[in-house]
């Protein structure tokens, strides 16, 4: 049922328009009167029954969306998703006991992105145009197809300020695949590859490369990533080190310009092929990316690993590699013996998303809502003295340290029996030195969802820590 809007906005005022047209429909929802079963006006409908333009209603929905108030339904349009019982709503006629609403896990787990995309209809579109192209029956191209490797080649440019030939481009099926294939590559005849991976660094890349058959040994890194002091002090040289220079993975620094030339000229010096994880850089809150490895000017081959798992989400199971040197010129060998294993539907999909726009336009609105997120994060945390918030510049995660009193390992088991996935901090680090404190990612749940986790984990450290020192007292 579409609903009529009774909404007045004022011009005179200083707030901006959308922000209030989200108030409006937020506290409308609050008193229910828009409920679920209400579908809220298309945008351009809404726009110009207002006045305004069609970019102030769309914010002022995505605002509230994100919020956990409304979900999009695509072409069946918006609608209320919650009930909020309360202020407003009429009163039920008897007082039936409520049942116990089993309480939905919230998923705090690093590396899930907002499921947005798969509901864009320029997504949507993207695909239908993929569907009616003519029939193939052979293989895509090893390397990928030629239209996604122009259409990323074009985006890089202008979303990284990279120079990239669409020659220099080999999609892949995301990071873990990209690994596979680098190691494969980078076997030579005198054995398995050493690769030097960060630590803490991903998890996940320590366990592909091992199962890949590389040997894989970490260096210890500080908030910044890896320091070309540490590196020049090595006592042998690995075959290839793994950096996430842009927004170091977990602990979300950045490698300063000075520092990123010095491992280049360290790279160049010794051999050593760099692998560029660039795996959130769309995401800047704060500050603009430094140029990645891959631009700066160096003799060392420079791999820069892009993944669409951030921008658009893992279950698409797509990424990239920009490749140079000797090293690019194994990868894309290996990748024309192994073949590819992405599907030539969902590149074509995607680059026609690529060339329409959509996932320039899409990237424009995720950084909004993450910033939003990543504000309520500081807005709720940062003001406490036990707790110290990191990582939060860019990316889709933040991370939580946690004075000593309490253990994050026990805050974690405790926020799963409430129902709160969160991961410790100390799963990131191959060896000793592990920190006390919690990854939060904060990309896939609502705000709703977010405000709700976070009072639930402050609550259990808050309890933690007056049990330790009423014990220790
Ligand atoms: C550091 C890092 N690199 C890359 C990725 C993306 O991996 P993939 O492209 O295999 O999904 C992630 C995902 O969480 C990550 O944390």
């Amino acid at each position: 049922m579409e609903v009529e809007l009774p909404i007045v906005l004022d011009r005179t005022s200083h707030v901006p328009l959308a922000a209030q047209l989200a108030g409006r429909l937020r506290e409308a929802i609050l008193e229910g009167t828009l409920r679920p079963e209400h579908t809220l006006p298309a945008s351009r409908r809404l726009a110009a029954e207002l006045g305004v333009s069609r970019g102030v209603v769309v914010r002022a929905y995505e605002q509230i969306s994100g919020e956990g108030y409304l979900e999009s339904r695509g072409s069946a349009g918006t609608r209320v998703a919650v009930r909020l019982d309360g202020r407003g709503m009429p009163a039920p006629k008897t007082t039936p006991k409520p049942a116990p609403v089993p309480k939905a896990m919230i998923d705090l787990t690093p590396g899930r992105p907002s499921g947005e995309p798969f509901r864009d209809p320029e997504w949507k579109a993207a695909w239908k145009k993929a569907i009616g192209e003519p029939v193939q029956v052979e293989l895509p191209p090893a390397l990928g197809m030629p239209a996604l490797r122009t259409a990323l080649a074009r985006h890089l440019g202008a979303s990284r300020g990279l120079t990239v030939d669409a020659g220099d481009i080999v999609i892949t099926a995301g990071t873990s695949d990209a690994l596979q294939l680098i190691a494969t590559a980078l076997r030579s005849r005198t054995g398995a590859p050493r690769v030097l991976v960060e630590d803490p660094g991903y998890p996940t890349a320590r366990r592909v490369l091992t199962a890949a058959g590389a040997l894989v040994e970490a260096i210890p890194v500080g908030e910044d990533g890896s320091e070309a002091r540490r590196l020049n002090a090595l006592g042998s040289r690995p075959d290839a080190i793994l950096l996430t220079p842009s927004h170091q993975y977990p602990l979300g620094g950045r490698m300063p310009v000075q520092e990123r030339l010095a491992v280049l000229a360290w790279a160049g010096r010794n051999h050593v092929t760099v692998l560029e994880d660039d795996y959130d850089s769309e995401f800047r809150h704060t500050r603009m990316p430094l140029p990645a490895l891959a631009s700066l000017p160096s003799n060392a081959d420079v791999i820069l690993i892009g993944t669409f798992s951030k921008a658009l989400s893992p279950w698409l199971r797509c990424g990239y590699l920009v490749v140079r040197g000797a090293a690019g010129e194994r990868i894309k060998r290996a990748r024309e013996e192994l073949d590819t294993p992405v599907s030539g539907m969902l590149q074509s999909a995607l680059a026609n998303y690529l060339d329409g726009g959509g996932l320039a336009r899409h990237i424009a609105r995720a950084r909004r809502q993450y910033a939003r997120r990543r504000a309520l994060m500081i807005d709720r945390l940062g003001g406490r003295a036990d707790l110290k918030l990191a990582a939060l510049d860019g990316g889709l995660h933040a991370i939580i340290r946690i004075d000593e009193r309490v253990d994050a390992r026990e805050v974690v088991e405790e926020a799963l029996k409430q129902g709160v996935c969160v991961v410790s901090l100390e799963g990131y680090f191959a060896e000793g030195g592990a920190e006390n404190g919690l990854v939060i990612g904060y990309g896939a749940p609502s705000d709703l969802q977010l405000s709700r986790a976070l009072d639930i984990i402050t609550a259990i450290i808050d309890a933690k820590a007056k049990g330790n020192n009423a014990g220790s007292a």
